[in-house]
């Protein structure tokens, strides 16, 4: 099947009913949806991205009173933070109830959930009378899409229909975390929501595992949002560097314009994440950024890290994974 891009809504919720999965544009990244309710169609999301069977999926709703069909035990901090970032890039890990297949949650007691704060999304989830599955639309282990073009590119031989929604707003995945019984909340994957908005809501929650490169929730494995080109710490970035072989097509990756005006003027290709020091901007910039190197055909790129603010621990949380060895 040929896929195409466009924006009929009700032609994408037609073949999500009869079991096809499609493109859908949310304000993180673009994600690969099929009815979360059917095995069948949920199972097609994983051979489509290749994507290991031990990993969940986070399943994608229109209301809160939507979410408690799926969920139970809503602790108070769980309320508190759906009536605050609801709709918007968080996920609740949350004990799951027996409708919700366990493909969609790997088999775990529990289920991820979301409102996605995006119109195309949204106007797509209203209809539908099930809730989407939908992992990010990218072959397991890349840099997850932030445009139609991406998933096209990609994905567009294996899936029938790609709804156009523009450029992702915030460009990086939802942050997760679990609001379990008897548990403080737990961070289990940065995101486009900074901890500080969270903790302002609910006050401290467990960051362990943003602190362990080998943690071990499903999916946070040390390699993944990879190009193909290799990325490179720039641990001192008064030191240049030089391309590893003759052959390697190289360039620079700084965080903001800072750096780049004295090295253009030493002919080497740089490219920055945010013209105005910002790390939304940066994090809005960063996947398709990495993306750019593959297509322009770097081969070694060395990147700055971001500064620890805001979003910037999430971004270099994709920058260190991006980098780690295949
Ligand atoms: O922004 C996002 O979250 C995007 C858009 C499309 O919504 N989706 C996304 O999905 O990033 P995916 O599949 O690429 O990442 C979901 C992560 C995985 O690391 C998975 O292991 C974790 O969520 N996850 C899902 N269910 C879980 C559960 N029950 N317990 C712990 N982690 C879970
Ligand atoms: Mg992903």
């Amino acid at each position: 099947m040929g896929g195409t891009i466009g924006t009929d809504v009700e032609l994408a919720a037609g073949l999500l009913r009869s079991g096809k999965p499609v493109g859908m544009p949310t304000e993180t990244v673009y994600g690969l949806a099929a009815n979360g309710l059917n095995p069948d169609a949920v199972a097609q999301i994983f051979e489509i991205k290749n994507r290991p069977f031990f990993d969940p999926l986070i399943l994608h709703v229109s209301s809160i009173q939507q979410a408690k069909r799926y969920t139970h035990s809503w602790s108070p901090e769980a309320e508190k933070l759906a009536a605050h970032f609801w709709p918007g890039p968080l996920t609740l890990v949350l004990p799951k109830n027996p409708n919700v297949p366990d493909i969609v949650s790997s088999g775990n007691p529990t289920v991820a959930i979301r409102i996605p704060n995006h119109p195309v999304a949204q106007s797509l989830l209203n209809s539908v009378d099930f809730p989407l599955a939908a992992p990010s639309a990218n072959p397991f282990g890349y840099v997850s899409p932030t445009t139609s073009t991406h998933v096209f590119n990609q994905l567009g031989d294996k899936i029938p229909y790609i709804l156009e929604g523009g450029t992702c707003d915030n460009g990086l995945e939802s942050t997760i975390i679990a609001c379990l019984p008897n548990e403080k909340p737990k961070i289990l994957r940065l995101g486009s929501l900074a901890i500080h908005d969270i903790t302002s809501v609910i006050g401290n929650v467990d960051e362990s595992i943003t602190q362990n490169s080998n943690p071990s929730a499903p999916g946070q494995l040390d390699q993944h949002y990879s190009p193909y080109c290799k990325l490179l710490p720039l641990e001192q970035i008064d030191i240049l560097p030089s391309p590893i072989t003759q052959q390697d097509k190289f360039a620079v990756l700084f965080f903001d314009l800072a750096k780049k005006r004295e090295l253009i003027e030493k002919n080497i290709d740089v490219f920055y994440l945010s013209e105005n020091s910002d790390t939304r901007e940066a994090a809005h910039n960063l996947f398709s950024m990495l993306r750019r190197f593959d297509e322009l055909g770097y081969t070694q790129v060395w990147f700055q890290w971001a500064p620890e603010v805001g979003l910037g621990r999430a971004i270099n949380d994709r920058l260190k994974r991006a980098a780690a060895k295949r």
